[in-house]
């Protein structure tokens, strides 16, 4: 179903960060995008056009308002999340429950109010997750669980809504040149060396692709990395094939 403007509609959840930015801007070359942020006013930056939704994901599942417009939607772009560093001995109650609320309740409750309107327009769900997922938990175990959480909870999803229509695809950027970077590289007590980091673009293009794929291809999961070794990985510990910066597996039709 096409707006009046004759665009099929698009939803970025976290379109402030860094990555939303990006992924909203590319998505509103060709869709009429629905942008969430939890201050007013702090969609205005995105561009013309952009249909500010206020969002919260912290705040408890009821509070979650979906604008009358939206009756149909043909992709939604997971890409709100919050950073928490901290080994599990000093990590709190109150850093787990924060952590998990952003990262996992709250893309949780949105999703669940956004399915009418994904079933009717046939939507792509796109989540990005992370590289974090895949590698060393230690020092970073509420934010690791938190998206091992949201991995099983889009796996979920896709397996029980395919039939509808919807589809689910995960994408694990490693490293990319916004706030939350600089937050983990102070939390590691390493640089934010942002030219060895992805662009935010990147992960934009990353979401085009996926966007642009004929309804009956649907990508499970890609990871998509910059080509340098992060900090802490000695030499030769990252597999040559991970060393594209754009690397598709899983893909199936
Ligand atoms: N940067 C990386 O290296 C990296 C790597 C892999 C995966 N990721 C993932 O990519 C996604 C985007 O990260 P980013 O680097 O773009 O981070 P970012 O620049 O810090 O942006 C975080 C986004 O999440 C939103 N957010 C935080 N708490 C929220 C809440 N309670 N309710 C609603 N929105 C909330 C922020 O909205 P406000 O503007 O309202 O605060 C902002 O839009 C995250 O899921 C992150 O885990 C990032």
């Amino acid at each position: 179903m096409l707006t009046a403007a004759g665009r099929p509609s698009a939803a970025v959840i976290g379109a402030t960060g860094g990555i939303g930015a990006a992924i909203t801007a590319e998505l509103a070359r060709t869709h009429d995008v629905w942008a969430t942020a939890r201050q007013p006013g702090a969609t205005g930056q995105l561009g013309a056009g952009i249909r500010p939704w206020r969002l919260d994901l912290a705040a408890p599942a009821a509070e979650v308002s979906v604008p009358a417009e939206l009756e149909s939607l043909a992709v939604l772009v997971l890409a709100a999340g919050a950073w928490s560093a901290g080994p599990v001995a000093a990590a709190t109650d109150d850093d787990w429950h924060d952590t998990f609320a952003v990262n996992l309740f709250g893309q949780v409750a949105v999703t669940r109010a956004l399915l009418p309107a994904l079933r009717r327009g046939r939507g792509r769900v796109i989540v990005i997750n992370s590289t974090a997922v895949q590698g060393s938990p230690g020092g970073r175990s509420a934010y690791t669980a938190s998206k091992a959480a949201l991995d099983v909870f889009a796996r979920a999803l896709h397996e029980e809504e395919r039939d509808n229509g919807v589809q689910v695809s995960n994408i694990y950027p490693g490293r990319v040149a916004t706030d939350m970077q600089k937050a983990v590289a102070i939390s590691e007590g390493g640089a934010y060396v942002p030219e060895r980091c992805l662009s935010p673009e990147a992960v934009a293009q990353t979401v085009r692709f996926v966007v642009d794929l004929a309804p009956v291809a649907h990508v499970a999961e890609l990871v998509v990395r910059p080509p340098y070794r992060s900090p802490h990985e000695p030499p030769g510990s990252q597999p040559a094939r991970d060393s594209v910066a754009f690397a598709a597996k899983n893909a199936s039709a």
